[in-house]
Formats: C-alpha cells, structure tokens, sequence
C-alpha cells in the first residue's frame, strides 16, 4: 500500500545529545518495533562524514536491552542501513534544500511526514528552524520540530524565542521537550491520583502539610561549565523539570486525557502560584573537597567557568499555590550538583493523626510518626508509603515500616528511556508530554523576578563541599515554614 513515510532527521549529529540520547532512542524503537515501518534518519551536522563515518558513530552508542539481547547485532546492522548523513551549515537554506533532495529519494512516492530534532545550540535554533521550514518541509505530509531547553533564560528572552520560532512554524507544529515528563514514574503520577481512590481524597491542604520535589546528582557540571554559567540551578532543573512533576502533582483533574485538557489544567495551576519570593531561596555552590586521597574539584575551578563566578549549582526553594486547594501548603523544591546522591523524588508528608492515641500513650515522635509517600523517581523506580506499625509480639511498641512498590521487584520489563517515549509521542503526534508556550510563559513567570533580583544583587550562594549534603541554608529554609527534608536514608 502507500503507506506514509517518516523522514527523522537528528540536526546537531554529532553532539553529546544526541550520541547519548537520541540515536539510542531511535534505536530501542525501532527494536522494539515501534518505528514506522518505512523510516529514514539523517544526522545533519557541519562536519565532513561520510554514512559510513556516521553510523560508524551511532553504532557505538547503540546498545540492546539487557533482557532480549537475541537478534541484536542484527537488527542494529538493519537499523543501521537506514541512518545517513549529510554535512551542512545550520544557517543555509541551499544546505537545507540538499537534504530536501536527498530526504526526497528516500521517500518516493509516498506521503512523507519530516520530523527535525533540533539538538544545537540555543543560538542558532531560529536560523535551523528558518532554514528546515523554508527549505525542506514535507510537501505532502507533515512537519514538526522538537526543541529542547534553553527556552530562553527569562520571561522576555523566551517569549521572543517562541515568537521567532512562530514566524516560521505553528504552534502545534512545536514540540517543545522536558525530557522529565518522558520519565515512567512522572507520567505513572496521574494514574496513581486518577486512579485510585485513596489518594486523590486526601490530596489537598486538609491532610497534606507540605510537598517536596527533589533533584540531586553526585557528580557536578564537569565539561558543560560553559554553557551551565549562564543559566544555573533554578533554570537548568527547577523551572522546567521540577515545577512540571509539581504542575501534575497539583493540578485539578482534566476533563479528559487529551493533550490540551491536560495542559489546561497544568496551565492553570500554574497560574495559580505565587511568583518565587527572594526570601524564599537558598542558593549554594560546590567548592572543592578531599576524600580519600582524591579531591574533587570546585565549579569554579571548571575552565569555562569565570573565578569569580556566583551561580548557583544548587538551590532550594519554597513555593506556594493561591487556590482552593493548596492555599498555605509549601511545596519545596531542592536541586543541585555534586551532592552525595542520585536521586529525584517527589515526598508528600501528610498531616499529624489528630488526638493521636499512640502519641499520647508512647510519645513517638510526632515528626517521626506522619505518614509519607515517596514517589522515586529515579534510581531504582518506587512509590512507598510511610506508615506506622506495631512491632510484632506482646509488648505495645510502634514502628515506621513502608508499603512499597518496588518497581524492579514488581515488574520484569525494564523502563524504556525517557526519550524513547518522547521520540515515539511526537511521531504519533500525540502533545500530552510536550510543552505549550503559555505553559511556558506561566513557568517564566514564576521565577523571572528572583532571577533578576539574585543577578542584580549579586547574591553569594552558600559554599558546600563537593560530594557532601548541600549548603545548611536549605534546612533553614524549610525550617522556617516547619518543615523537616525527607531523607533516603531515614526511609529504610
Ligand atoms: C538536564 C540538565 O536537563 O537534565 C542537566 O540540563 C541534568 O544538568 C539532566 O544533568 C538530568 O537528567 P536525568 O534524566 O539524568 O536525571
């Protein structure tokens, strides 16, 4: 039959992107049969490679899921066969008409439908975008772009950016990426609200005191000083990742799981939040530290990064959403780099039992004995429940034991990367787990101000050792609304 044709083409080949990511992805669908079933992948880039040098490259990166790895070298070489390259300048509409020719061959007579990754530079996203739109569109099927952060690095740089981005491109031709709303836990937080009683009742300031959302990673910006410099912390994770699992923890329910009815609600959320107040931030950054023989360097000893640099690397931050819901409840945020561990999570810590019995008879500790619930995101994918328990036997004591799900015990299945889910989604064109520009521009708003206040001030973050628990700062700032940082540690 004529059946259409997807012509996906990876523009910045031969970046970290998409070497770690892209390529990868592109792969682990087609292996697992997701792929349309005539497809072609171009890298685009402006170094000289042959096909040959780039799936050289992309096999490389390749690698087959732990538990099918029969057939692999196989279907790697099929997948192989179908990626090409072709060099050319991100600003040259001539270059960009060459691979309209090429991308044409590939295509024949069928109905072609051209997605471009842009995986390059903020600083020449426009003169791509110009250059693919005027000059290599599909003719007869359709066109998208995926972008990926920086959408600017404030309210008026983003707007302008999507503005550009409009000139050539409509919106629902856009797919704007966090790659965090790819991730199996993230899009499983509907579910576990939507779809279980026992949650969504209690999911409100009447039984929850605060939420926090919390990033770390244990190695610092090693290698991507140059372009972390210029955002920081709070625009690298809090703005996008963070406030999009809070955007789906707090909103109200969708009227249907249709992309615009779910991203109304998000909007709207959103919408609801208080601007970020400066008083309400704690900013840290990593200097260096010697453990065991081996010191680990400051970020500013990266040599992209000016001495005298002061972003943040870490930041922490308290939140608030003015409507019916949450009115008074903190949502924290925490995220920096070169902590001690890997992790993102979500932990909902619920209210004191009222008149509780058990705190009056045996004193727990009333931190101690609320319940939480932790969502991890990742490592090692679990939603667990703090509760409290008897000890079993014949005397009366409480303990805190978990109610888990632990994903790696429960299911078999490996959970596929973020971007596989992505890539597939915008083929599909389905725009659940995309970004719309008003999202955008309410996520800006929010945290505009402060970040302008910070640069303006020049506020010194907090310094912490590499590879420690992050500046003291952040506990002083939960302290203030009452609030105690939920501890991996603690929940075993
Ligand atoms: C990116 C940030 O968006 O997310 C990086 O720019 C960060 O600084 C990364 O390391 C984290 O993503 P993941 O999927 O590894 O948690």
């Amino acid at each position: 039959g004529n059946e259409p044709t997807v012509s996906i083409t990876v523009v910045g080949a031969s970046g970290d992107l998409a070497k770690k990511k892209i390529f990868p992805a592109l792969f682990a669908l087609y292996y697992e049969d997701c792929l349309p079933k005539h497809f072609t992948i171009y890298g685009y880039a402006r170094s000289k490679m042959t096909d040959a040098e780039l799936r050289n490259m992309v096999s490389r990166t390749l690698t087959c899921r732990i538990d099918k790895r029969e057939n692999c070298d196989e279907k790697m070489e099929q997948f192989l066969k179908r990626c090409f390259y072709h060099s050319g300048r991100y600003d040259s509409e001539e270059n960009f008409a060459q691979l309209d020719k090429k991308l044409r061959e590939h295509e024949g007579e069928r109905v072609s439908n051209r997605l471009f990754y842009l995986s390059i530079p903020p600083n020449i996203f426009i003169d791509a975008v110009r250059c693919a739109s005027s000059s290599a569109s599909s003719a007869n099927g359709w066109t998208r772009v995926i972008v990926e952060k920086p959408f600017g690095r404030d309210s008026e740089s983003s707007s302008a950016l999507t503005k550009a981005l409009k000139q050539y491109l409509e919106e629902d031709q856009i797919f704007r990426i966090d790659h965090y709303l790819g991730k199996e836990l993230v899009e499983n937080l509907s579910v576990l609200r939507f779809s279980n009683l026992i949650f969504e009742p209690l999911w409100s300031r009447q039984y929850i005191r605060n939420v926090q959302f919390i990033f770390s990673e244990d190695f610092g910006t090693e290698g991507r000083g140059g372009y972390f410099d210029h955002y920081g912390i709070i625009r690298d994770i809090m703005q996008n990742h963070l406030l999009q699992m809070l955007a789906l923890f707090a909103m109200e329910t969708p009227v249907s799981l249709d992309a615009e009815d779910i991203r109304n609600e998000k909007v709207k959320v959103l919408r609801s939040m208080r601007p970020l107040q400066l008083e309400d931030v704690a900013l840290g950054q990593y200097k260096n530290h010697t453990k065991g023989g081996v010191t680990y360097p400051a970020y500013t000893d990266d040599k992209t990064v000016p001495k005298d640099s002061l972003t943040p690397t870490f930041a922490a931050a308290a939140l608030f959403i003015d409507n019916a819901r949450w009115d008074g409840v903190p949502f924290l945020m925490k995220a920096g780099k070169a902590l001690h561990t890997k992790r993102a999570e979500i932990r909902v810590q619920f209210r004191h039992v009222p008149g509780n019995l058990y705190n009056r008879n045996f004193g727990t500790d009333l931190d101690q004995a609320t319940n939480e619930l932790v969502i991890r995101v990742q490592p090692d994918e679990a939603i667990y429940l703090k509760i409290n328990n008897k000890v079993p036997g014949l005397g009366m004591r409480l303990d805190r034991s978990n109610l888990n799900l632990h994903y790696a015990a429960r299911y078999s299945k490996e959970i596929p990367d973020a971007y596989e889910r992505l890539l597939l989604d915008a083929i599909e064109g389905e725009r659940r787990l995309f970004i719309r520009s008003d999202e955008l521009d309410a996520a800006w708003a929010l945290f505009t101000p402060v970040l302008k206040e910070l640069e303006e001030k020049k506020i010194v973050p907090e310094y912490y050792p590499y590879g420690g628990r992050g500046p003291v700062g952040a506990h002083y700032l939960a302290a203030k609304y009452k609030v105690r940082w939920g501890d991996l540690t603690v929940d075993q």
